[in-house]
């Protein structure tokens, strides 16, 4: 064999050598998780593979237009002005540097020896370079302990480089998602807070034994699962008190999910509460129903008492069981859910009607709230009217206005057929169109302070029961509000606080017949 061919085959075995070391550095750099270790190791590992003394890694300030050492064998860490020395070259042209003596280049930026003490002979600088090429800072190796570095060594460094951008660029990525995430639990915490105090039992404002019944009931139940059944008129804070249960229990971190049974299609009523498989039929899509989009949480169910014979027989299997089974599905699949249904008609009126079935009530009727119509608690009437009005105040950003004796008098006399959510537009309507600050009787409308006037008058003479007296005052109130609406139901619901279809069956009740509006 000549000794051209075993110098060959010595070259050859070197490479093989270096190939398996940086290979074995590779498996040591995905195994490091920590981004300064990671980085010492390959500087490191880099030193011994290629024989040198020293090696750094430095990072682009782009605003300073710096370049400052993260990794600093054996050194103090040191920042410098990047259009200095030839680590800066580097990572300013983006070209590989290779000088056997620094000393004899221009280039060389000697104070940084000074600084530190060393002596620097032979230099190799490769930029790091980001995935999509932009470069963030340089890769430098000192003093290789025989001669200069040869090309081997520039394409190792550089290959090694490559190493050094992932991992500075992935330690980046982690940190951004790591700070984001922080940001979104900080928020997600605040929020939470929020909802939480939105729904509280406290919400419930009032100081009458009927509300505080009602929030002392609320807070025994809250942590336990058993179903609720609230009663109560219109706008009477139902939907108030199962948030309150819902956000005060241990479910309050799963949905709260609502269910208007009445407006539940005997057609969808499978599908809208198990949900219905995919491919079911042609060009279905798959979806959840309530009862799985509220697992583990709270479905309410609001206006039960219109909830068709099927749903409710439908219904009353998965209370039993707890378990449900999606339209097309073959398998049943477990739910936790709590239910809270809620009502405005009479429902044992229901069951006789033979509109309920009595074994759902008694289901639902574990624990039973009752929500009181406004003109039975007057005495909540202030307190009510002081926080409502505040809170609209600050809501329209709006100077805190006050109500007067007299004011809160009329309101407390007034019979509210739409109970609290009728007081807030009533609030509201003061708060838009009142700039003063004090609000007086005059401030309220002609009807409000009549109708009161004459409930005063009422209670005096005891010919007439209350009952009958309310529901005088009722009929005339839906009359002057469809007057006043020109026959718009709609329009009239609303003014009164009541739901369209609240509006009809008073209006039955009444037998208030129903005018064609006037052609214009
Ligand atoms: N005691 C109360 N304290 C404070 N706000 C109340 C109270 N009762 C009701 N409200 C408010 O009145 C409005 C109507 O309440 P909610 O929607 O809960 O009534 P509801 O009984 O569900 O009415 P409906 O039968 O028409 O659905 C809501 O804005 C609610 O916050
Ligand atoms: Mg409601």
């Amino acid at each position: 064999m000549s000794s051209i061919d075993r110098r060959d085959i010595y070259k050859r075995k070197q490479l093989g050598d270096k190939l398996l070391a940086i290979l074995k550095i590779s498996q040591k750099i995905n195994a490091e998780r920590d981004l300064t270790s990671l980085l010492n190791l390959i500087a490191e590992e880099a030193t011994k593979l290629m024989e040198a003394d020293r090696a750094s890694i430095f990072l682009l300030d782009r605003e300073k237009f710096e370049l400052w050492s993260i990794v600093t064998l054996d050194s103090e860490p040191i920042r410098f002005d990047a259009r200095l020395g030839l680590a800066g070259a580097a990572a300013l042209t983006g070209q590989t540097i290779n000088v056997e003596e620094a000393y004899q280049d221009s280039r060389f930026y000697k104070e940084i020896d000074e600084c530190t003490g060393y002596c620097t002979r032979s230099l190799l600088a490769v930029p790091l370079r980001k995935n999509e090429g932009e470069i963030i800072g340089t890769f430098q190796i000192l003093n290789k302990k025989s001669g200069a570095f040869n090309k081997d060594d520039e394409e190792i460094l550089e290959v090694l480089a490559e190493q050094v951008a992932i991992a500075i660029e992935t330690a980046h990525v982690v940190e951004e998602l790591k700070r984001h995430r922080g940001q979104l639990l900080e928020e997600n915490s605040q929020l939470w807070k929020e909802v939480k105090g939105k729904f509280s039992a406290q919400n419930i404002i009032g100081t009458s034994t009927l509300i505080q019944n009602v929030v002392r009931l609320i807070e025994q139940i809250s942590d336990s699962s058993v179903d609720v059944l609230i009663t109560g008129e219109s706008g009477t804070g139902k939907e108030l008190a199962a948030k309150a249960i819902h956000y005060n229990s241990s479910r309050s971190h799963s949905p709260f999910v609502a269910l208007n049974s009445a407006a539940l299609p005997e057609n969808l009523v499978e599908s809208e509460l198990f949900g219905i498989e995919k491919g079911v039929a042609t060009g279905v899509e798959g979806r959840i129903g309530k009862f799985e989009a509220a697992n583990g949480g709270t479905l309410f169910l609001d206006e039960i008492g219109d909830l068709s014979l099927l749903a409710q027989a439908k219904i009353l299997r998965v209370l039993q069981e707890r378990l449900i089974e999606r339209v097309g599905g073959r398998k049943a699949v477990p739910v936790d859910v709590r239910i809270i249904a809620a009502t405005n008609k009479d429902l044992e009126e229901e069951i006789k009607k033979g509109n309920l079935r009595e074994d759902l009530y008694y289901r639902l009727k574990v624990i039973h709230i009752e929500m009181p119509p406004l003109r039975e608690i007057p005495e909540d009437i202030p307190i009510l009217a002081n926080h409502l009005l505040d809170k609209y105040c600050r809501e329209m950003k709006k100077d805190p206005k006050k109500l007067s004796a007299g004011a809160v008098r009329c309101l407390m006399n007034y019979p509210w057929p739409g109970n609290v959510r009728q007081l807030e537009n009533e609030l509201k309507r003061i708060v838009v169109l009142t700039p003063r600050e004090a609000i007086t009787e005059e401030d309220l409308p002609e009807t409000m302070k009549k109708i009161s006037t004459e409930m005063v008058d009422s209670k005096l003479r005891p010919v007439r029961s209350l009952k009958e007296t309310v529901e005088e005052v009722e009929r005339r109130m839906i009359e002057e509000a469809l007057q006043t609406c020109k026959q718009n139901q709609l329009q009239a619901a609303k003014a009164l606080g009541l739901s369209r279809s609240g509006l009809i069956k008073k209006m039955k009740r009444y037998e208030i017949k129903f005018k064609l509006r006037p052609s214009n």
